[in-house]
């Protein structure tokens, strides 16, 4: 039987509950499933068939880590072939288009690319609530069946099948905004009195920008290396970290949201009527 990894980062927890959702409703061909870590290990991906590979857009573009992952890969032989796929908040520009190029310098050619509409988890803590920030497509479940569908295909082909991603021209037109959001330097902040000092959130970033104390046992950050996926923010248990003393009441994605979302598709996956 052929085999199928599928490979995600994610800040909050959109992209992860896609690339879960895939994995349980391709049940029958036993994916494995897999955050992406730096550094990682990549001669463990000579043992597949086909990648699903899944991240956030940020800026336009892939995340800083996910760029770094792609290029510390080693160039692959023979031709391997990638299921893409993003989640984004408003608009994904060229996201799948540059780091679909990028893959293919390694010899891993694209069979497939997805895009997943999800709530911007950035606008949640940087501007006021506007609803359509917060939306998901209304046709996830309808995309998330052909996509579905699309993988089979592409496990199924005894060939490496290459799409070319369309190049969004009209992406140009959000290059100011690429340009600035991604100069902007974030400063995170513990509130000292409510750090239950879990070290989560030095387990879970991916880029290290969180270290155990040395003189007390709550983190210290450096921003350093930081792609402000706000993951530390929505995911600190006891609500510490904080962007601003404003943006601590703001609401959090964190895992009972997230895990709230996979059911409900799940769910949705299941029914035969929604599913059409
Ligand atoms: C730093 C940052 C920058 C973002 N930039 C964009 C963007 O340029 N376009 C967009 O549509 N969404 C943008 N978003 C929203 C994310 O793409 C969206 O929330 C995504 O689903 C997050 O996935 P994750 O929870 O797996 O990180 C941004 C989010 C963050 C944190
Ligand atoms: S995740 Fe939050 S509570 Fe846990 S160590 Fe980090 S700041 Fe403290
Ligand atoms: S410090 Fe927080 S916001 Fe920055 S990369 Fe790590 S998890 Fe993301």
């Amino acid at each position: 039987m052929k085999r199928v990894l599928i490979l995600y980062h994610s800040g909050a927890g959109s992209t992860k509950t896609i690339a879960e959702v895939y994995r349980e409703t391709l049940h029958d061909l036993s994916p494995d499933l897999m955050p992406i870590t730096l550094p990682f290990p990549y001669e463990i991906l000579h043992h597949y068939d086909l990648i699903i590979l899944g991240f956030p857009t940020y800026h336009g573009e892939a995340p800083s880590s996910m760029v770094q992952f792609v290029e510390s890969m080693p160039l692959f032989e023979p031709q391997k072939a990638v299921f893409l796929f993003t989640t984004y908040g408003l608009y994904p520009a060229n996201a799948l288009y540059h780091l679909g190029k990028m893959l293919k310098e390694k010899n891993y050619v694209l069979s497939y690319t997805a895009g997943y509409r999800a709530p911007a988890t950035d606008a949640a803590l940087l501007l006021p609530p506007i609803k359509p920030l917060f939306r998901y497509d209304k046709n996830t479940v309808k995309k998330l069946n052909n996509h579905l569908e699309q993988i089979r295909k592409c496990i199924e082909s005894s060939l490496v099948v290459e799409i070319k991603p369309r190049f969004r021209l009209h992406a140009l037109l959000n290059y100011p905004n690429q340009y600035f959001g991604k100069r902007v330097k974030h400063q995170l902040s513990v509130d000292n009195t409510m750090c239950v000092q879990c070290n989560r959130c030095v387990d879970q970033c991916i880029l290290t920008c969180w270290q155990s104390g040395s003189s007390s046992l709550v983190p210290v950050y450096d921003n350093t290396h930081c792609e402000f996926c706000f993951k530390c923010v929505h995911h600190c248990p006891a609500n510490a970290i904080m962007l601003s003393s404003k943006t601590k009441i703001r609401p959090k994605f964190n895992q009972v949201f997230y895990q709230k979302r996979k059911d409900e598709l799940l769910s949705y996956l299941n029914n035969e009527e929604i599913r059409r």
